[in-house]
């Protein structure tokens, strides 16, 4: 029996177009409506029973925290329908790491959601969203990627949401998980070789239900020379918190402890995080984080920090119960 399975249009390059078909790094975004996207895809049709409703039609660097919740909340009610087996969301790719693991952390089913995009439009020469999208509800569709949260999938590969980030600007191998994909797409058939190791979906804190607002939370990039006022910049706006995307391994330029000790002082969380990409941030090694009172981000890449500690915000101020959820999640 064919699996029920619901898709959302966000816009993205996977609903781009070109001038021509070798326009492949230059095109419009977020053009071609979900619908347009679907009949473009025949095969389609025998891989499950489809449902498609175009929520958003946008390049995901527009997305704010209030599209985060409109799309969790949605996706949230489709879950509950018992005829819905799994949901689909098609999504620009910029973003689609921070959008996939919001729904990791706050989406409360067993049922499978995938976000999937391309980096190519679907008017280009060897477009890679038609074979994604394919893969994607594949993927949705099968018993064996429930439990596991949310997943992208991208290049015949299964990541899952907590550890995916997008790595090039243009290469379709541009979605990397430092430890891996789940799995493989490969000839119409999901292959699963690993599990998500940290909590996520029914085992975490938080439920798009019950969230009708987030506190906002800048990132500061350090660079050689920074200047401090980048961090009082965000200290000034009144946010909530701030993620350091540090040099290394979370080194802190000696000018700028004063403005992250003061952002402190003024009641935002600081968290170190690290620039390089990959690797732990570890406690109280480069900085003396007890001290301080400042948190550090594990293995995190920046952009997910921010929407881990967006979330923690929601429910814990204290700064050791927030340490533990970067531990946890
Ligand atoms: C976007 O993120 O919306 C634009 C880029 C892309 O989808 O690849």
């Amino acid at each position: 029996m064919k699996a029920n399975i619901a898709i959302i249009g966000t816009g993205g390059t996977i609903a781009g177009r070109g001038e021509s078909s070798v326009n492949t790094s230059a095109y419009a975004c977020s053009v071609v409506s979900v619908d347009e996207i679907l009949s473009g895809i025949p095969e389609l049709a025998s891989l499950a029973n489809l449902q498609a409703e175009q929520l958003l039609q946008m390049g995901s660097e527009n997305f704010a925290t209030e599209h985060l919740l409109l799309l969790g909340s949605r996706i949230s009610r489709l879950l509950q329908q018992d005829h819905v087996d799994g949901v689909v969301v098609t999504h620009g790719t910029d973003t689609i790491d921070e959008t996939a693991y919001f729904l990791h952390l706050t989406l409360k089913s067993m049922k499978p959601v995938v976000v999937v995009g391309s980096m190519r439009p679907p008017s280009a020469l060897s477009p890679d969203g038609p074979l994604n999208l394919y893969n994607a509800i594949l993927v949705a569709s099968s018993p064996a990627s429930r439990g596991k949260g949310t997943l992208v999938v991208s290049n015949d590969e299964i990541h899952t949401a907590r550890d995916v980030v997008k790595t090039s600007t243009f290469k379709l191998e541009s979605f990397r998980s430092p430890y891996g994909p789940l799995g493989y797409v490969v000839e119409g058939m999901p292959r699963y070789y690993r599990e998500p190791a940290r909590s996520h979906t029914l085992e975490t804190p938080w439920s798009i239900e019950e969230i009708d607002r987030l506190p906002e939370v800048g990132i500061v990039y350090a660079h050689g020379g920074i200047d401090a006022g980048m961090v009082d910049a965000v200290t000034n706006a009144r946010m909530s918190g701030i993620v350091y995307a540090a040099t290394g391994n979370g080194n802190v330029a000696e000018h700028v402890v004063g403005a992250l000790l003061r952002a402190r002082r003024e009641g935002l969380h600081v968290v170190r995080a690290s620039r390089t990409g990959s690797g732990v941030v570890i406690r109280n090694g480069a900085q003396p984080d007890d001290k301080y009172d400042w948190l550090v981000v594990d293995d995190q890449a920046p952009q997910k920090a921010r929407i881990l500690l967006m979330l923690a915000l929601t429910r814990e101020a204290r700064s050791a119960e927030l340490q533990r959820m970067f531990h946890r999640y």
